[in-house]
């Protein structure tokens, strides 16, 4: 669909700046992701009806915190605008991760053991430091990861479902149970930064293997629980070719699942060792 919507408004980055949304890139559930004619930027489009109006109020509260700002203020510039009852928020271009590492493999035919540990190492230190901020993610999954060119970075986008630990009581989030921790299925739990990195490690088995999931597809919680619970990790990593990132994976779930049993506060240093 090709629109030719030219809005121009108080921006506050820039107050002259004037974008046209082209065409759309991606549409979900909660928002509209346009391309725009400035080709550095996309508009993510709210409609102004609740719940779209309070997650684009959280997501932007995310982008303007201060300490935020300096981890991926470079790297994830915004602009906002509230137009004809629709929330815009304008985002700096990325390529999605899952494209970006389609087209590498059609250039080089293979996986190449240092991008893959680069890119982990960045969103695993993307994780931690926005944790050191007091903020979760939430809703770590590849279509949340994008690539940036120019950077050479990979980083997570999409903070509709931020929660900050350190200003709001405890909220439950709204999970993909397709890539949420084990634990998240059971009530008990309050939810943790090793959520985050279980939602890192399956993110990274569908970004960097040729198998699916397990419990790709299938609609009910308790199949996708006992899969989650009984499949053996090495059957996980199996699709991956290179036994090197097969291999740190392996080491990673197991530390993972062993801080998890004990109640240990994670050790940043071990997981960020593995891809160092
Ligand atoms: N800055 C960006 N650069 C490039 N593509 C983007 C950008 N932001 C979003 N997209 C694309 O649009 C898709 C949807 O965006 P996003 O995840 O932010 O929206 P959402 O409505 O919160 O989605 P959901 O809640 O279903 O994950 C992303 O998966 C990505 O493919
Ligand atoms: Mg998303």
């Amino acid at each position: 669909m090709v629109s030719t919507m030219m809005y121009q408004y108080r921006s506050n980055i820039d107050n002259n700046y004037r974008v046209s949304l082209t065409d759309i890139l991606c549409k979900t559930r909660i928002s509209t992701v346009y391309n725009t004619s400035d080709q550095d930027v996309v508009a993510k489009v709210y409609e102004d009806i609740n719940p779209m109006k309070s997650i684009f109020r959280r997501e932007l509260k995310f982008y303007e915190n201060r300490q935020v700002k300096s981890v991926i203020g470079n790297c994830l510039g915004y602009r906002y605008l509230h137009h004809k009852k629709k929330h815009v928020l304008y985002l700096k271009k990325y390529v999605a991760l899952e494209s970006y590492l389609k087209q590498r493999l059609n250039v080089i035919n293979t996986l190449d053991d240092n991008l893959v540990k680069r890119i982990c190492l960045q969103l695993l230190n993307f994780t931690l430091k926005i944790h050191e901020y007091g903020y979760y993610h939430t809703d770590i999954n590849p279509s949340n990861m994008v690539y940036c060119n120019k950077t050479e970075r990979a980083i997570l986008i999409d903070y509709g479902s931020v929660f900050n630990f350190k200003q709001s009581s405890y909220r439950r989030p709204l999970l993909n149970y397709n890539f949420s921790s084990l634990d998240t299925h059971y009530q008990k739990f309050k939810y943790n930064i090793s959520d985050e990195l279980e939602s890192l490690f399956y993110s990274w088995i569908v970004l960097f293997s040729s198998e699916a999931l397990p419990w790709h597809g299938i609609g009910d919680l308790t199949r996708i629980k006992y899969l989650k619970r009984n499949t053996p990790v090495e059957q996980l990593v199996s699709g991956i070719i290179s036994e090197t990132i097969q291999q740190i994976f392996l080491n990673y779930f197991h530390q993972l699942k062993y801080d998890i049993m004990n109640r240990h506060e994670i050790n940043k240093s071990f997981y960020i060792n593995l891809f160092s």
